[in-house]
């Protein structure tokens, strides 16, 4: 069987530009991404894409409807395909046993019977959603007690490692691609076949292959690793904004060793993003499972110091503002969980927000690629508050950070995004109420020229000599 149909179950920030580029890369291979939202498929077939990755519109237009298709005829695309990519959502549960840590697996077990119901021939069924170990062994037991006579499933694992608002450029040159399958010849040759896909732009060696539960455990882990990196400077950008020491000398220092690298050590407000937190908590849930609670508690850690950071950070801003934000109005500059992607799944500005709205505060936010619309809809959610109109009421969005800034206290980064090192910030100075404050909370911006503009500033892991506020507790070392 030579793979000549893929068909990919999801089309959201994985299984959309992982398929983009594969049918970039494939035109051999005839590529059909499938949703049951009818919403989600009409805006891949618009020129205004659901999802906003530098790169990717450029990859849609030059395949679609060439050999990339988005439908929402679900039943079709299985029954022609010969290769299946499971790429659903798994959010964490939020009822019932592993409430609030497990992940929940109904989209991806419905997404197997789907196939199982559906499925004439023998298919190749690869999961690629993150998901924690076992998935796979969940996978294979719903297609195999489900299998009809003549029809053979063999189930990959293959993880994505694909980072948001870099997508197209980490799936054209991926470090590695993992897969993993069953130790036996049949499962050995699926991963062959899927294997033979990537081949058409990644090197062979680049092409790690393991059993599937090391494939799944290997991509919890790669995202545990990342953000224990995260946690670790943050918990280190406490201490230097106690002492002389400056967070970005400490991580260029230690970022020098080559046995630890330079990557992921940005001190930032805390990390966001729909991987780290949710694999994070998955990786624990496994764990106390598998009655290994000091393994638990260790990357449990990872989570709590990223809840102290983005506390740490609202925290301050409000020392800074004499202790009271109540009716002052502060600019929210960056609502995404990073640059270059509208996504807001889990970003720190959420709890930024919603500790000075909880304090008073009228917000003015600021982001060039969040949609309005889902900015209010986070900061209305029942997570966040139990009182929405108000909130609308204390909410309004900008298209604009000029008119953001317009008579405020004190202007928030939230994110890093580069359009904000660029502004005039002279002229933000001289619109805002005074003394104006700047908080960056991810160290991007000129911290002497804001001085020099006349800006109190204060930022993560390092005392400005002028910051200034009633308060600086922040984090201050006990007398020895
Ligand atoms: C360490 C630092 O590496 C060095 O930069 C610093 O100046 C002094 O402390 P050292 O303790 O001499 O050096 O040896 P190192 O190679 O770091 O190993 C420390 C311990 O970690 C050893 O017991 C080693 O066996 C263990 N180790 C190291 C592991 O268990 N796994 C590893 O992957 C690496
Ligand atoms: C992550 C992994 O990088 C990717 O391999 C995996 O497939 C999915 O999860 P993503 O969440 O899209 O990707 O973005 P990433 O670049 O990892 O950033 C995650 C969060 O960490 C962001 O909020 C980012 O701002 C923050 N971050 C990252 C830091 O605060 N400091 C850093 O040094 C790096
Ligand atoms: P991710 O970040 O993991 O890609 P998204 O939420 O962006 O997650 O995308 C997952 C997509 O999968 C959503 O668009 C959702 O509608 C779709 N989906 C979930 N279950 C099914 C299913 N059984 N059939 C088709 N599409 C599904």
């Amino acid at each position: 069987m030579v793979i000549s149909k893929i068909c990919c179950i999801g089309a959201g920030y994985v299984g959309g530009p992982t398929c983009s580029v594969m049918a970039l890369k494939c035109p051999n291979i005839c590529v059909t991404v499938v949703d049951r939202s009818a919403e989600r498929i009409a805006q891949w077939n618009s020129d205004k894409l659901p999802i906003y990755e530098p790169g990717l519109d450029d990859v849609v237009k030059k395949c679609r409807n060439v050999n990339l298709f988005f439908s929402t005829d679900v039943e079709t695309a299985i029954r022609e395909a010969d290769l299946i990519f499971i790429s659903v959502n798994t959010p964490t549960k939020t009822f019932g046993n592993g409430k609030g840590r497990a992940a929940d697996l109904k989209y991806v077990e419905s997404a197997a019977r789907l196939i199982a119901e559906i499925a004439q021939s023998n298919k190749i069924v690869v999961e690629k959603s993150t998901v924690p170990v076992r998935a796979a062994e969940s996978i294979m037991h719903i297609l195999r007690a489900n299998q009809k006579p003549g029809i053979r499933y063999d189930i990959l694992s293959n993880p994505e490692f694909l980072a948001e608002g870099t997508a197209v450029d980490d799936l054209l040159h991926p470090d590695r691609v993992l897969i993993g399958g069953e130790e036996t010849s049949e499962g050995h040759q699926a991963l062959e076949k899927l294997s033979w896909v990537y081949q058409h732009w990644i090197p062979k060696e680049n092409i790690i292959t393991t059993n599937t539960w090391s494939s799944e455990l290997s991509k919890l882990a790669a995202n545990a690793f990342l953000a224990q990196r995260i946690s670790s400077i943050n918990s280190l950008s406490a201490v230097c904004e106690a002492t002389g020491a400056d967070v970005s000398e400490v991580a260029r220092a230690v970022g020098l060793d080559s046995r630890i690298g330079s990557k992921f050590l940005q001190a930032s407000v805390g990390f966001g993003g729909s991987c780290f937190q949710k694999d994070i908590l998955n990786l624990v849930y496994i764990c106390e499972g598998l009655n290994l609670p000091q393994v638990a508690e260790y990357w449990q850690q990872v989570i709590h110091m990223n809840e102290y950071q983005k506390t740490r950070f609202s925290q301050k801003i409000i020392e800074c503002l004499f202790n009271t934000v109540s009716d002052k109005r502060i600019s929210i500059f960056g609502f995404a969980f990073k640059k270059n992607t509208g996504d807001t799944r889990e970003t720190p500005a959420i709890t930024v927000c919603k500790t000075l709205l909880e304090e008073g505060a009228k917000l003015d936010i600021y982001d060039p690629k969040v949609e309005p619309e889902q900015i209010i809809d986070d900061l209305t959610h029942p997570c966040v508050t139990d009182s929405p109109e108000d909130v609308k009421k204390a909410v309004q969005i900008h298209s604009d950070p000029y008119s953001a800034v317009r008579g405020t206290h004190a202007i928030v980064l939230c994110t890093e995004w580069d359009e904000f090192i660029g502004l005039d910030y002279k002229r933000i100075f001289q619109s805002m109420m005074k003394p104006a404050y700047i908080f960056d909370g991810r160290k991007i911006l000129d911290h002497d020229h804001l001085q020099q503009i006349g800006f109190h500033v204060q930022t993560i892991g390092k005392k400005l000599n002028r910051s200034s506020g009633l308060l600086r507790s922040w984090g201050s070392i006990p007398q020895l």
